[in-house]
């Protein structure tokens, strides 16, 4: 069975001690459970600090950026081979970077490739904005950004991503309209769909795919049991302790009661 992975991305929020409050309170709140795992990504020069203070045994830490070649004269920028001591994850893709940072299919495809060069998991995101949905252009887009993203890997390495769903229309930056389970479900069909055609039904079988866009501690559940979905990328409700443990309870709710297909 794959295993649900709740994440939260803190985007540009919480400095280095706000961070660690966070931490210490979702520490406390958030029980153990070996089927969910549960993943923060806090801003980067939060992450090493945090790598020190975690549970491991109960967080696992993402980046939420990286840079596409390991060394050079690149000022500003931090490489995937500088962030392996302290996470497990970078977030590849997010719609956030595409828009405001023109971020090409190239450059994320080059930063997948960048992550697995140095035993890095990327979560790929996904997805279509308005206008491309509302000109039947989502299987496309979904296409293109699956293709191009996972070009150079094997299907190996593919069978580890993980990928989130995050319509763009869906995330509160662009609009946060409340997306429907049943339109989760047919993107997530579609994106196993393109996996399966391009590296195996084996590999589709494996790769887990989450939901990301507006997810809160009471519509968690709902999208959670959409099958096909195995969690969700979190954006403001992971800053709050309440609502982002809401959510992992949610998750470990439906496990408990089986309504998980
Ligand atoms: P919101 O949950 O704030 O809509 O953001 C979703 C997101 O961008 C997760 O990466």
């Amino acid at each position: 069975m794959r295993r649900i992975l709740i994440a939260g991305n803190w985007k540009m929020h919480l400095n280095v001690q706000q961070s660690s409050l966070l931490v210490h309170r979702l520490s406390e709140r958030i029980k153990t459970h070996n089927d969910i795992e549960v993943v923060l990504s806090p801003s980067l020069v939060s992450l090493q600090p945090m790598s020190l203070e975690i549970d491991r045994r109960k967080f696992r830490l993402a980046a939420q950026n990286a840079y596409l070649k390991d060394e050079g004269a690149y000022t500003g920028e931090v490489s995937f081979t500088m962030l392996k001591e302290l996470v497990h994850y970078v977030i590849i893709g997010h719609s956030e970077r595409r828009i405001y940072f023109c971020e090409s299919l190239e450059t994320v495809r080059d930063k997948v490739a960048a992550a697995f060069r140095n035993g890095l998991t990327p979560i790929l995101c996904i997805g279509e904005n308005k206008e491309e949905r509302e000109d039947g252009m989502t299987k496309q887009v979904l296409h293109d950004q699956i293709v191009t993203a996972l070009y150079n890997l094997t299907a190996e390495e593919v069978a580890k991503v993980v990928i989130a769903y995050e319509p763009v229309w869906a995330i509160s930056t662009f609009g946060g309209e409340l997306a429907k389970p049943a339109q989760i479900e047919t993107a997530i069909k579609f994106i196993r769909h393109q996996i399966a055609q391009l590296y195996g039904q084996r590999v589709a079988d494996e790769v887990r795919v989450l939901y990301g866009g507006s997810v809160d501690d009471q519509t968690a559940r709902g999208y959670l049991e959409i099958p096909g979905c195995d969690g969700a990328l979190i954006g403001g409700a992971s800053i709050n302790y309440m609502k982002f443990s809401g959510i992992v309870d949610a998750a470990y709710r439906m496990l408990r009661e089986g309504t998980k297909e």
